[in-house]
């Protein structure tokens, strides 16, 4: 039985992306990647893995809508059934979570609703933190909002730089969103 298409949300480096892409036995086959910015090194990892990749610059639209809608063509062109957003960050909007409802998931590196938004692993360290976290959740309209699915905790130590603990939050990233992409993908239809 062939698998259900997701696509990747990433307008950076593409850790996470390429972890999904790395997982065996993911439930979905992610097909395309949708980046919203020229030049992320996250293109040049679809391209090894021969992953359709289209890079819109959402300043070369007249609007949000008419980005998006364009997004929506490539995604029903590719009879993309879900997304996955890794590391991009721009809020979605309406278009595209009226068409894709209950269907977009992100990932983003603090124990929400603590430290949304951009930098959360600087504004914890900053803030003196002593545990934070990742969390898995649908997204709604608002900035890293929406129905949590899955959070896991991870303390700052004493001695962590903001590199040590970003480095230990994606270690942990890399191993949860795959998981918690396979269990949704294996109770939902
Ligand atoms: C990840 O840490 C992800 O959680 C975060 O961006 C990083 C992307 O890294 N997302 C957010 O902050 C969303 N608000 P990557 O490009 O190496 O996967």
């Amino acid at each position: 039985m062939s698998k259900v298409k997701a696509a990747v949300f990433a307008s950076g480096t593409g850790s996470n992306f390429e972890t999904i892409m790395k997982c065996d036995d993911l439930a979905c086959e992610v097909v395309l990647l949708i980046c919203d910015k020229p030049g992320a090194r996250v293109i040049e990892k679809a391209s090894r893995c021969n992953v359709q990749t289209f890079v819109l610059n959402p300043k070369s639209f007249d609007s949000k809508e008419a980005y998006e809608q364009e997004i929506l063509r490539m995604l029903q062109a590719a009879e993309i059934e879900w997304i996955f957003l890794a590391g991009y960050m721009r809020i979605v909007g309406k278009t595209l979570l009226e068409a894709y409802e209950g269907k977009i998931v992100n990932i983003h590196p603090s124990l929400l609703p603590a430290f949304p938004g951009k930098d959360a692993i600087g504004q914890a360290y900053r803030a003196g933190a002593a545990v934070t976290g990742v969390t898995v959740h649908f997204i709604d309209e608002g900035v890293d909002t929406g129905p949590i699915i899955a959070q896991e905790q991870i303390d700052v130590l004493p001695d962590d730089t903001e590199e040590t603990l970003k480095a230990r939050i994606q270690k942990v990233e890399h191993v949860l969103y795959p998981a918690v992409i396979n269990q949704l993908l294996s109770t939902t239809d």
